[in-house]
């Protein structure tokens, strides 16, 4: 176990600080993630800023997810945090918001990456409000019941248990409900290879790798990769009716 936390740890995609996965930690050794706050508004009835404090005063729960990023990689995570639904409820979205959006920092004195990432600043990312609102999705504080590492998305990042990873946009400031399909990061970068949906899905291929298999980080064979990242009886029934090969 302890091994594979030091992999956690040491294996990020955070491309603010670099490309280069075992990079990422030393180069964000000294981001400062205090003071912070997280602007909530848009389509809600009580915008709010709330600073880390007020966030860590919501009940924190433990929840061990498995993790798929997109490149084929998995590991199993012990999160710290809370579900996304009571940050939600707590600003009040009106019954125009059909979206929720997601704002990464971009503060390029901290985040030295001197080359091109081959994505835009800052990071940003969106789910449709029913899977913002589903218990599955939480804003993770902490793992290994430690407070979130930098490289981790430190202080507060997104976790969605049945979309590949880059999904879970680490380090947000912003949060704004709206009624129509949010722009998102690596949906603009490349569209033709990540979707707006991006749920793991084994039978649906990345133009340039099978899905259909994953290698669980400290293991020495690959493993099947499971619809919804195995989350299909808690997720699917948010897709019914939706071709999940033209949405993916
Ligand atoms: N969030 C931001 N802001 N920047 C990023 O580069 N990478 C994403 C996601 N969130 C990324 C991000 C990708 S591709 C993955 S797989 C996960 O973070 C990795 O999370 P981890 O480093 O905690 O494993």
């Amino acid at each position: 176990m302890h091994r594979v936390g030091n992999k956690f740890t040491n294996y990020n995609n955070f491309y603010e600080f670099s490309t280069n996965k075992t990079s990422v930690a030393r180069k964000a050794e000294n981001f400062v993630t205090r003071p912070w706050t997280v602007e909530v508004g848009g389509l809600v009835q009580t915008p709010r800023t709330f600073g880390i404090e007020d966030l860590l005063k919501f009940p924190q729960e433990e929840r061990v997810y498995r993790f798929r990023c997109v490149e084929g990689w998995s590991m199993v995570i012990p999160w710290v945090g809370f579900p996304l639904k009571t940050l939600l409820e707590n600003v009040e979205p009106l019954s125009s918001a059909k979206f929720v959006t997601f704002e990464t920092l971009y503060d390029p004195k901290q985040m030295q990456s001197s080359f091109y990432a081959g994505i835009d600043f800052p990071y940003v990312e969106g789910l449709r409000l029913d899977e913002g609102l589903h218990p599955l999705t939480i804003l993770a504080t902490g793992l290994y019941g430690k407070q979130m590492p930098n490289q981790n998305g430190a202080p507060i990042r997104l976790v969605v248990p049945w979309k590949y990873g880059f999904k879970s946009i680490k380090s947000i400031v912003k949060i704004t409900l709206t009624e129509n399909e949010p722009p998102t990061t690596w949906n603009i970068a490349a569209p033709n290879e990540y979707g707006f949906y991006s749920n793991v899905n084994p039978n649906v291929a990345h133009p340039r790798w099978s899905q259909k298999t994953e290698q669980r980080i400290g293991e020495y064979t690959r493993r099947e990769t499971l619809m919804f990242n195995g989350y299909a009886d808690e997720v699917a029934k948010l897709y019914e009716g939706m071709d999940l090969k033209k949405d993916f």
